[in-house]
């Protein structure tokens, strides 16, 4: 599970965020940025941050620390924004924080570039979980400490969007030729990238998913628009371990630069 949090204060928002994350105070006086419950399309993103953003931690990105954060929605009186008051009051109870980097700022591959590497891995991690949100537009890197930082999973594992057979989506290849870091990924080398891609899918088991999908909570599974009302968490849980274990093989044939 993740470690729980209880916000004290909201701070402000943050506007270019498309879901208006929140900057949050809590309990422990960490500083938080919140993906809300209640904001439009259900905790499915709040699923993804977290099955994504774990993942990634352990193939070696760094992400920062991810906490089920408790909102009072008494908090909401205390905020004169209108817009900001409803969505507070639609996600009284648990929300997704992410540890606040104060200072940071967003990589725009202008000037500091990250090991390629490192660059790789996270690609690879776009390419398995089918993140489209890594782009030039919106890279959703932030550099903290001249390192990088992968934020905003949220976008990813389209598939639990609708829920047909996991089959169907496992062998979908995404569009990552947007991606912000494709060009400095394409430079390792072919050689290099089956080297990495090798390791990362033998590091995917089924172990180490099915310990990942264990820190969402059961109210984010439900709490999305796509399930029934009578799911069993356990079983939406599997389906996440299936389609990441069938796709763990493919993503070698992803790579930018090369042709499947
Ligand atoms: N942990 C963090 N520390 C510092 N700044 C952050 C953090 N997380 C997000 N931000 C800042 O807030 C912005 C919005 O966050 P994020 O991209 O997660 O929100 P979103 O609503 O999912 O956005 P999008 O518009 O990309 O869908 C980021 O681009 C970044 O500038
Ligand atoms: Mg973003």
């Amino acid at each position: 599970m993740l470690p729980t949090v209880v916000a004290t204060q909201y701070l402000t928002a943050l506007r270019e965020g498309g879901s208006l994350p929140g900057v949050v105070e809590a309990d422990n006086d960490g500083v938080y940025v919140v993906k809300f419950r209640g904001a439009g399309q259900g905790s499915a993103a709040l699923v993804a941050e977290i099955v994504v953003g774990e993942l990634g931690r352990r193939l070696g990105i760094r992400v920062p620390e991810l906490v089920t954060i408790d909102i009072d929605p008494e908090m909401a009186r205390r905020d004169p924004d209108q817009e900001i008051q409803e969505l507070l009051r639609a996600s009284a109870g648990v929300n997704l924080g992410m540890d606040f980097l104060p200072g940071s700022v967003g990589f725009d591959g202008v000037g500091w570039q990250p090991p390629a590497e490192e660059a790789a891995r996270i690609y690879w991690l776009d390419a398995l979980t089918a993140n489209v949100d890594r782009t030039w537009s919106n890279p959703n890197l932030i550099i903290w400490h001249r390192q990088l930082w992968a934020i905003d999973h949220g976008a990813a594992l389209l598939f639990h969007h609708s829920w047909p057979t996991v089959a169907t989506w496992a062998e979908r290849r995404y569009d990552l030729s947007q991606h912000v870091l494709a060009d400095l990924v394409a430079s390792l080398g072919p050689a290099t990238l089956a080297k990495l891609d090798a390791e990362l899918a033998e590091a995917v088991t089924e172990d180490l998913l099915t310990e990942v999908v264990a820190m969402v909570p059961d109210s984010f599974l439900l709490g999305m628009n796509s399930v029934p009302e009578d799911a069993d968490p356990p079983e939406l849980r599997q389906r996440y371990v299936d389609y990441l274990l069938a796709r763990r093989t493919r993503v070698g044939a992803w790579w930018p630069g090369v042709d499947a």
